[in-house]
């Protein structure tokens, strides 16, 4: 008989303790992964993609143009050949796109589709659904985009074809990538120029993928600005292996005893790498070695032995350059001597979870003092207990937690992680290689 494992039921449980050895190359990068194929559709010619992240994510975003015609083949162990159609080729999709937990995937695609001449629905799961939407129904409604939302700003989003895009100038309340893209892509069919302003650098790979399609931009330094109704020429695209992922074994190698890791070919784009800097400031040991350029991207291999961690106040002009990585960060800070501080971090409470509620939470379970507060979390180190943790969903909170039992003192059971795949394919596989004494149990639910 077979035997249906609930999604919602996977569970971690990791044995404590283990010491970290190899050379590892994580998973593709899941920023530029989705990029890849919403500008390989976009532009005219064959763009080839290698080492594109096979996580549910960036499936999403490649199902999503695939159900608007465009000929996509792969993913094949990474590579991806996209048949791009042009600015205009898009066709209707059937049924509206469902983007599972992607907020990637619904923000980029709002700006994108927003100027079609078709009407289209941007679905998702329940974490995706409860996400804040306004930061990008706002301002493109004030280029002139038709956008129904609920109630409450979240999706559905019932997006109406046929409108005319002005482009506008837009000061972004908070740093965020997301919205900077949606209007760039946006703007790429407004009349006249789209400049979008920022506080605080966020990830710049839209801009530097445009640049690699030669697509004209003006960059200045807090802003950049698109002008309508150029074309986008097909480049080959080689995405290096995420950060974010490589994050949880930059941790993982530094709190683990007499451990040393290569983590191979991992993307280091400046608007990327706070978490290095974060760490090197608690004491960290992490080298960057071999420094290469993957088509406009950064990229080096990235050495880290262990090291004892102290407790910082963390710069707040990196974090937006470690946006995704504080859960893992938390988890260094929970091993580090003495008492972290975090804050100016918000956005946190908006991410796949209540980033900040959730780790806080879990960390107080493991008997760390963790203090949230509106914006950020204070905690002091001490000895991790072992104990049973939630994930609420989030792929990166799971993951994080996974990591945290190479120094708690019994075993960790983390709840509901089968969103690991949405940006971690592989995870398992790859810490048990490489230490990490974790199983994966799923249970009836
Ligand atoms: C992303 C931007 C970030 C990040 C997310 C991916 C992107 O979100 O948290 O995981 O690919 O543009 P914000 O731009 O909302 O900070």
């Amino acid at each position: 008989m077979s035997h249906i494992i609930s999604q919602q039921n996977i569970q971690f449980c990791v044995k404590p303790g283990g010491t970290l050895t190899g050379e590892v190359r994580v998973p593709g990068d899941k920023s530029i992964s989705h990029r890849s194929i919403m500008l390989g559709s976009l532009a005219e010619g064959v763009t080839e993609i290698t080492g594109f992240l096979e996580g549910e994510d960036s499936l999403a975003t490649l199902a999503a143009f695939r159900a608007m015609g465009v000929d996509i083949e792969g993913p094949n162990n990474g590579r991806v050949v996209v048949q791009g159609v042009g600015l205009h080729g898009l066709r209707a999709p059937d049924d509206a796109l469902a983007l599972g937990n992607s907020g990637t995937s619904m923000r980029l695609l709002a700006g994108l589709l927003a100027g079609q001449s078709f009407d289209v629905s941007l679905v998702g799961d329940a974490s995706l659904s409860s996400r804040p939407m306004r930061r990008v129904t706002e301002p493109l409604a004030k280029m002139g985009a038709l956008i129904e939302a609920t109630d409450a700003g979240t999706a559905p989003l019932h997006i109406k074809g046929g409108q005319v895009l002005r482009g506008i100038d837009y000061e972004m309340p908070v740093a965020s990538a997301q919205v900077k893209s949606c209007l760039l892509l946006a703007g790429l069919y407004a009349q006249g120029k789209t400049c979008v302003t920022e506080s605080a650098p966020s990830r710049d790979h839209t801009e530097r993928m445009l640049i690699s399609f030669n697509y004209p931009l003006e960059i200045g330094r807090h802003s950049v600005c698109v002008q309508g109704g150029a074309n986008l020429s097909a480049n080959a695209i080689e995405v290096p292996s995420d950060i974010s992922s490589a994050a949880f074994f930059l941790v993982a190698a530094s709190i683990a005893p007499n451990s040393e890791l290569l983590l191979q070919k991992v993307g280091i784009n400046p608007t990327r790498d706070g978490v290095i800097t974060i760490l090197r400031q608690m004491g960290a040991d992490i080298t960057v070695e071999n420094k290469c350029q993957f088509g406009g991207e950064p990229v080096a291999d990235l050495r880290v032995k262990s090291a004892c961690l102290r407790g910082i106040k963390i710069p707040v002009a990196q974090v937006p350059l470690a946006i995704d990585e504080f859960p893992v960060i938390f988890i260094a800070a929970a091993c580090a001597s003495g008492q972290t501080e975090l804050t100016n971090a918000r956005e946190l409470r908006v991410k796949e979870s209540d980033r900040i509620q959730v780790m806080a939470e879990g960390l107080q379970a493991l008997g760390i003092e963790a203090q949230p507060t509106p914006d950020g979390m204070v905690i002091r180190g001490g000895q991790m207990s072992g104990g049973r943790v939630h994930s609420h969903g989030d792929h990166r909170i799971a993951m994080a937690f996974a990591v945290a039992a190479l120094r708690s003192s019994e075993s960790i059971t983390i709840d509901d992680c089968a969103n690991v795949n949405t940006s971690f394919p592989g995870f398992l596989e790859l810490s048990r290689k490489i230490g990490l004494k974790i199983a994966l149990h799923g249970l009836d639910g």
